[in-house]
């Protein structure tokens, strides 16, 4: 509803309610539960009772925070805009008009005419009740007005006190960490021109630390692949915010009379269901877009850890053939394909097939992965250049680079190779041609599209250039994908440092690390998939030991920790005893008997005690099926193991229990269940809930899979 000052937004039991006063910007007066169908008196009523006078030593009046505070408002954090003209600061003085767009959206045009400024801002609650927030500045004005920031918010209780962020490294992404939520105004910054390792990834407010499936948490996510900025203000005197915006540098965006900035899509999630309530929006909205990916997820085979630069066509061809027989349904040749690619020092932007290597092209094992019954994938890294290429020779000046990094200083060297400037035009469409021809010649189903470096002093046409060049990226990304109906890119970046939903906006998957040690795996795929479906998560059993971190683990482990993701292998099968052999063909089978409830069931994660067990199930929408996996990444504490609680299933029917030993066998010690024999168990979903499932006393880094199915 709408009655001119107040606007209700409602969908998926998220409420936002936005009030617009007489002059300035709406406020937003409550982002959270849904509050049912609330009429004029009510919303009046909130006002009132949520209204408040303000403190001694601030302003003489008290302001609701806007949909994008600052300064002009008295708002002493961070403020959502900051601009100049010609050097001059800009204090926007907002006239509002505010127009609902069905139930759950609504475009606030905000225009300062004495600034030359208009701001237009979308706020809508998306699928599964998450909340998109857009933000566009225009320059109506005569001179030239430089962008430092421009960054969504939502305001959050003041009880929220709890801070989590996120952090990593190559092979250990996502890693977070929680503490008070500092007073004041902070932010956390990525200035990797990628998300990196490192990325903030999400924000999430909570009260008290969070759990994953009680309490309140509020969650911030930025749709943007390069420099980002996330943001918490607690200040005394005002209500707390959380808000993430573009990373701009000094003149990155200048917009002369006419033109526009977009901010990238903030994404706000809340939930009163712990971090399971969170993620469960993310995938909500995430599975309802047109674009997602609703074919059965192939089995995968990825030949780099199998090969490396070492490309035999006949081993390469050998191993197509094993994979066949085992039930792989994609296979992708990873890096090593090209001119001079015989090292990670040379090569990069010279996209034809190296004679060489591949001396009757690439044609021929692209026909027998297809007549083996799989799709052909490649490898690329499009956005980069070896200076050792033709490329780079034939077009120095299309490097993003300031003159000084190249070649690059004494020991600044990333990876020996460069980046190509998407937003140099002609760069722009060598790339697309060479990759296009290449998608139709060896008829290419399916790209890894790599991203192995930081954007370092990126400099385009004399400015900064990490903003049109990730806009050029996406462009290219988008062309290809129109050119070539049903060509599915899986976003790689050194593993998982590019896994936002700006690039998932036009990609069907990531490779989530370049870990495939399923202990660091467990964790990794857990916190990707906050965001992210298991279905987008690429998660391969690759050999033991691993090669990331030498860590020796079980096959069945591996495998229970790939069929949390979209499975496959990153291991030369050549290599597989029989024993080994058998075993992943029946992972191949099962994968497949499993994946349509893995890939379109809600995630939940049973809280647990012991801190060496990871929990972790996919309950079917209509919770007739569930499967569940036990793992332990150490020793466990206690002798007598916890009971599990399992979540999410219907307390009104009854379950039968089977172990899916398919993936192998667990190893366990002094505490087994019954439930873990042959003879099937039947049991009430209350029991299971409320009661929980004894654990059996599992050895260190082995796991167990259990399939509920609903009589
Ligand atoms: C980094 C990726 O994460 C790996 O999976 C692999 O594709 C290499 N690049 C190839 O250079």
């Amino acid at each position: 509803m709408n009655n001119g000052t107040w606007t209700l937004l409602r969908r998926d039991g998220v409420a936002l309610i936005i009030a617009a006063p007489e002059t300035g910007l709406p406020a937003v007066l409550h982002w959270g539960a849904d509050l049912g169908p609330l009429d004029a008196a009510d919303l009046d009523g909130l006002d009132r009772t949520t209204a408040r006078q303000t403190a001694p030593g601030t302003l003489d009046t008290a302001w609701r925070l806007s949909l994008a505070p600052q300064e002009s408002e008295g708002w002493p954090g961070r403020p959502a805009l900051l601009a100049t003209r010609a050097g001059r600061p800009l204090f926007p003085r907002w006239e509002a008009t505010v127009e609902q767009q069905g139930d759950a959206a609504v475009e606030v045009t905000a225009v300062d005419a004495a600034a030359g400024l208009t701001l237009r801002t979308r706020l809508e609650i998306g699928a599964g009740g998450l909340v998109l927030v857009d933000h566009e500045l225009q320059n109506d004005g005569g001179e030239a007005v430089d962008v430092a920031w421009l960054e969504a918010t939502l305001p959050v209780p003041k009880t929220a006190d709890h801070l989590t962020s996120f952090t990593g490294r190559w092979a250990r992404e996502k890693a977070p960490a929680t503490g008070a939520i500092p007073r004041g105004s902070t932010v956390r910054e990525s200035r990797r021109g990628r998300g990196g390792h490192d990325s903030p990834w999400v924000t999430l407010a909570s009260t008290g630390a969070p759990r994953n499936r009680t309490g309140e948490v509020w969650a911030v996510h930025l749709g943007w692949s390069a420099d980002v900025r996330h943001r918490t203000d607690r200040p005394t005197d005002h209500v707390t915010l959380i808000g993430a915006g573009e990373l701009l540098r000094p003149s990155e965006i200048r917009l002369d009379h006419g033109d526009s900035y977009r901010a990238p899509t903030a994404y706000f999630s809340w939930s009163d269901t712990g971090l399971d309530g969170i993620a469960d929006r993310f995938h909500t909205w995430m599975r309802a877009r047109p674009q997602h990916p609703r074919t059965a997820r192939p089995l995968v085979l990825n030949t780099w850890e199998a090969v490396y630069f070492d490309h035999d066509p006949a081993r390469v061809e050998a191993l197509a053939r094993r994979a066949a027989e085992i039930g792989v349904e994609r296979f992708v040749l990873d890096d090593g394909w090209f001119t001079a690619r015989r090292h990670d020092r040379a090569g990069l932007g010279d996209w034809e097939v190296d004679p060489a290597v591949w001396p009757e092209g690439l044609e021929p094992l692209a026909e027998l992965v297809r007549s083996l019954g799989m799709q052909f994938g490649l490898w690329f890294e499009p956005e980069m250049v070896n200076l050792d290429s033709n490329l780079a020779r034939a077009h120095p000046d299309w490097l993003l680079a300031s003159p000084e990094s190249v070649p690059s200083p004494e020991g600044l060297s990333f990876r020996t190779q460069y980046v190509l400037d998407l937003a140099n035009p002609e760069a722009f469409e060598h790339l697309r041609s060479q990759m296009s021809t290449l998608v139709d010649r060896l008829g290419i189903a399916f790209i890894k599209w790599d991203h192995n470096r930081d954007l370092v002093e990126a400099v385009h046409e004399g400015r900064p250039g990490t903003h049109p060049q990730t806009l050029a990226a996406y462009r290219l990304i988008d062309r290809l994908k129109a050119d070539h109906p049903g060509l599915e890119i899986e976003s790689c970046s050194s593993g998982g440092a590019r896994t936002d939903l700006g690039i998932l906006a036009r990609t069907d998957r990531v490779w989530a690390s370049d870990s495939n040690d399923p202990v660091e795996r467990q964790d990794i795929q857990r916190w990707t998939e906050l965001v992210l479906p298991p279905e987008m998560i690429g998660a391969h059993v690759g050999p033991s030991p691993a090669h990331s971190s030498g860590r020796a683990t079980a096959l069945a482990y591996r495998i229970a920790t790939s069929l949390q993701g979209s499975a496959g292998f990153e291991w030369d099968l050549l290599s597989c005893t029989e024993e080994e052999t058998e075993q992943i063909k029946a992972f191949g089978a099962l994968y497949k008997e499993l994946r349509g409830l893995l890939h379109s069931g809600f995630v939940v994660h049973p809280d647990v005690l012991d801190p060496a067990l990871r929990v972790r199930g996919v309950v079917a929408a209509d919770r007739s099926e569930a499967v569940f996996t036990v793992a332990t990444v150490a020793s466990i504490e206690d002798a007598l193991p916890e009971r599990i609680r399992l979540a999410g299933l219907d307390p009104e029917r009854r379950y039968t229990l089977r172990v899916r030993d398919e993936i192998g066998a667990s190893k366990h010690g002094w505490t087994t269940p019954p439930w873990l024999g042959k003879d099937p168990v039947t049991v009430s979903g209350r029991v299971l809930t409320e009661v929980g499932l004894q654990l059996p006393g599992l050895w260190p880094v082995q796991a167990v899979m259990v399939h509920l199915t609903a009589a």
